[in-house]
């Protein structure tokens, strides 16, 4: 069922035709609010006077009232939640950031910040009437080490505009997503995202050197260092890293850039079953060892959907799984050679049933579209509910099956696809649309599930808006006190991202 009409378009990358999705009025999202239960708590109300008040310190274009301007910002990516707030806010500077937080401290009023809006668990959208303080205007880079691959910007950068300037500098950013063309970098540092290449280049609690970040209260906080050894105390940097907007609002980011692969290379496989892509994952750690740059999988129900829904074109068959084997290296006759190699041994052992290597950018292009399409390829047939969990590899894909039993009676399709290399499996499991039964029948199911293997409810996505009252199965109660104590410390009036992350925060 393709919704037809245009009101939101989102569109992730200039480059990725197939990540461009339409949405009719008609299809609006109910408030979250209402489809989840959630209570206002006591926070101040916008009076105009505050809107005055913002005027002085931004320009007026940069304070967003008008309710058709305003609504793109309330509602996220999959369409699963919508905030009711009046009111964008657009600072360019961080003295505007902390001018504004120090203002909305004092008059308790709530704020929800938001960088490219690609976040999937609810986080980046308001519940009621949170002020949306937005960075897209921060968006300026500040400097490049070449030496020593340090970059430093402003949050509001997009993510894939920061990687083509650092490529022209022999560099990349050490991250890579699907949502690329619109998340932010200080959206990114702020979720801790993952992406593609986490097993090759590690995660953003290593790469970021340092930030800049501001307070509930207003107060600015510098910690853009660009060392990469600095055991000065505490490591406050990681206070932000993650924690979703709950703490403080990164402003400036200090980041950690490899330098450009001279050879890249990229397999598609097809397999016959799990255990088959395990024991190649096993093999591809051994053979291709450090130019191993992405083990990633995915099933035959989410590459065949997201092929046809997109229009896209398979450069290989119908398998039961698929594998994207990428390798990141220094020379290309070597590195394609080993990777050919990995394919023609893979074949001849059964563990691959077909397969192409490519190191040519556009079939390259064209493989990764698929993979990071299948995010959006249900949006086009329904609604989406989506899990992100991390789980041992050998029960990776146990939690897919689970749930195509558990929803034999209901039209559903499930997708189960991920980065293997981080035993983290994406579940999306599409249905014509949303209902308070199929909720049920899907939570807190999957989550009690995922803690029988001491697995992780969110592995990159957050916690956001959809998780706090389940982040209890993987975090135990000292834990989550003392997550409660850093909020109180750092936020005493909850103003910042309230209803995300934290369960249970008294009124604040
Ligand atoms: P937003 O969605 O705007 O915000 C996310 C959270 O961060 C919110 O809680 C918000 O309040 C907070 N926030 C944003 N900016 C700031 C700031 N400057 N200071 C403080 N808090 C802030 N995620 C992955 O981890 N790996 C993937 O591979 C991946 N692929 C994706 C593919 C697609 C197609 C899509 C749509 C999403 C994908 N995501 C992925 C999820 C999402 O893109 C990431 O979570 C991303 O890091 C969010 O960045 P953003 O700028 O859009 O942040
Ligand atoms: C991905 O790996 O494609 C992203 O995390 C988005 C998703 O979960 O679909
Ligand atoms: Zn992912």
């Amino acid at each position: 069922m393709i919704k037809p009409l245009s009101l939101f378009i989102f569109n992730l990358s200039k480059s990725n035709i197939a990540a461009q999705f339409k949405f009719a009025s008609s299809a609006l999202p109910q408030f979250s609010s209402e489809k989840y239960g959630v209570k206002r708590k006591s926070f101040g109300v916008i009076q105009p006077t505050d809107i005055d008040y913002f005027k002085t310190i931004l320009s007026e274009e940069r304070v967003v009232t008008d309710e058709s301007d305003v609504l793109p910002f309330n509602i996220d990516w999959i369409k699963n939640c919508r905030g009711q707030s009046k009111v964008v806010l657009k600072p360019k500077t961080t003295e505007e950031v902390s001018k504004i937080l120090s203002y909305c401290n004092s008059k308790r009023l709530a704020v929800c910040p938001q960088g490219g809006n690609t976040g999937l668990v609810g986080g980046s959208v308001p519940v009621f009437d949170e002020i949306v303080l937005n960075f897209n205007l921060m968006n300026n880079i500040i400097s490049l080490d070449e030496i020593s691959g340090a970059l430093v910007c402003e949050s509001g950068c997009v993510l894939e505009n920061l990687d083509n300037y650092v490529r022209d500098h022999n560099l990349i950013m050490p991250l890579d997503l699907g949502a690329k063309g619109s998340c932010h970098i200080g959206g990114n540092i702020s979720t801790n995202a993952g992406g593609l290449r986490l097993l090759r280049y590690g995660n953003l609690h290593g790469s970021v050197l340092g930030l800049e970040a501001v307070k509930a209260d207003g107060t600015i906080l510098d910690c853009l260092r660009t060392l990469k050894k600095d055991n000065t105390g505490y490591h406050l940097k990681h206070l932000f890293i993650g924690s979703e907007g709950t703490l403080g609002v990164v402003t400036k980011v200090a980041i950690h850039c490899p330098a450009l692969p001279k050879a890249v290379s990229l397999g598609f496989f097809g397999v016959k079953n799990f255990e088959n892509i395990l024991e190649l994952y096993k093999r591809a750690k051994s053979s291709l060892g450090e130019i191993l740059s992405a083990f990633e999988m995915a099933d035959n129900e989410s590459i065949s959907s997201t092929v046809k829904n997109l229009k896209l074109s398979n450069p290989i068959s119908d398998y039961p799984f698929y594998v994207l084997v990428e390798t990141h290296g220094s020379d290309e006759v070597h590195d394609s050679e080993k990777l050919s190699r990995f394919l023609s041994e893979g074949m001849d052992s059964g563990l691959i049933l077909d397969g192409t290597v490519t190191s040519e950018p556009a079939k390259m292009k064209n493989i990764w579209n698929i993979r990071e399409s299948i995010a959006g390829a249900g949006l086009l047939e329904g609604y989406t509910f989506k899990y992100d969990v991390s789980i041992p590899l050998r029960n990776y894909y146990e939690l897919v099956e689970l749930l195509r039993k558990r929803l034999r009676d209901h039209t559903a399709k499930v997708y189960g696809y991920g980065h293997v290399g981080d035993g983290n499996i994406h579940i999306n499991v599409i249905v014509p649309e949303y209902t308070k039964q199929l909720y049920s029948i899907l939570e807190p199911y999957i989550f009690e599930e995922v803690a029988k293997f001491r697995g992780s409810i969110s592995a990159e996505h957050g916690v956001g808006f959809r998780k706090p009252q389940f982040i209890h199965y993987s975090k135990d109660e000292s834990a989550l006190q003392l997550m409660r104590d850093m909020k109180k410390s750092m936020d005493p009036n909850g103003i910042l991202n309230p209803y995300k992350v934290l369960p249970d925060v008294p009124n604040i």
